[in-house]
């Protein structure tokens, strides 16, 4: 048995935390914990974890060449200024659209990456990313490295972001996989998992031949304490709004 115990600033970081218009980015990402996303690319920086599958992804299916990224993590500065351009340039409804409002976007999370399709000519905030050829090659592996389509079409009324087919959000591989094969987006897959409380049920899936089980923790006020039945390998991120998410790998 082990014991773990949580703070309740816990709730605001780890790979599944939910940004959104409704919940901000409450924890400032750790420059000591951004990569460069690319090599050639020394502008484009991600967390460490999402750099290193995203390149492990495109490796696998050769696109060195023929995927690029455009937009990785930006500071609050960055985005501000992207989001005070794009009011400039192409007015408010399409920026309230396509780009989150100052404070409340995934690319401050180190997170999220925009990828576009090789091109002379890349649009910075609608990269072309189509769903055939490699960009559906890439597609159709992303969720086994962790990366979800954010925001897909057909679910603006809930992300209330536009369908942006070239932003991907890395929130590791059995939450990817669990929000495809339920067709659910992130705002839909952390509702869910509260009906999965620890201790009394778990949402199960098979990953890299583990059975990873998901569970929800609601934040005690303080300090909320864990007990772990079991000693397996376990990864617990907050939900950035009420509470943690525990995946624990059993054989
Ligand atoms: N384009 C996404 C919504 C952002 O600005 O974070
Ligand atoms: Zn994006």
């Amino acid at each position: 048995m082990c014991e773990i115990i949580l703070n309740r600033e816990d709730v605001y970081a780890g790979d599944l935390i939910l940004v959104n218009k409704k919940f901000p980015v409450r924890k400032a990402c750790k420059s000591e914990n951004l990569v460069l996303a690319d090599s050639r690319y020394p502008e484009i920086f991600l967390n460490r974890k999402p750099a290193s599958m995203l390149e492990r992804l495109i490796k696998e299916i050769a696109a060195e060449t023929k995927i690029v990224p455009v937009s990785g993590y930006r500071s609050l500065k960055e985005q501000t200024e992207i989001y005070e351009g794009a009011l400039k340039e192409y007015g408010r409804e399409f920026t309230e659209q396509y780009v989150a409002f100052p404070n409340h976007s995934e690319h401050q999370t180190g997170l999220a990456i925009d990828l576009g399709c090789a091109a002379e000519e890349i649009d910075f905030i609608r990269p072309y990313f189509p769903y055939d050829g490699i960009c559906g090659k890439f597609r159709e592996k992303a969720a086994l490295y962790g990366f979800a389509e954010r925001y897909e079409q057909g679910k603006e009324n809930i992300t209330q972001i536009a369908w942006e087919p070239w932003h991907f959000r890395y929130v590791g591989a059995p939450h990817a996989m669990l929000m495809r094969e339920n067709g659910l987006c992130l705002e839909e897959y952390i509702e869910l998992l509260r009906a999965y409380p620890y201790g009394e049920t778990a949402l199960h899936i098979e990953c890299g031949g583990t059975i990873a089980a998901v569970s929800y923790i609601r934040a005690e006020k303080e300090k909320t304490v864990i007990e772990l039945a079991e000693d397996k390998p376990y990864q617990i991120s907050g939900n950035n709004v009420d509470g943690f998410i525990l995946t624990v790998w059993r054989e």
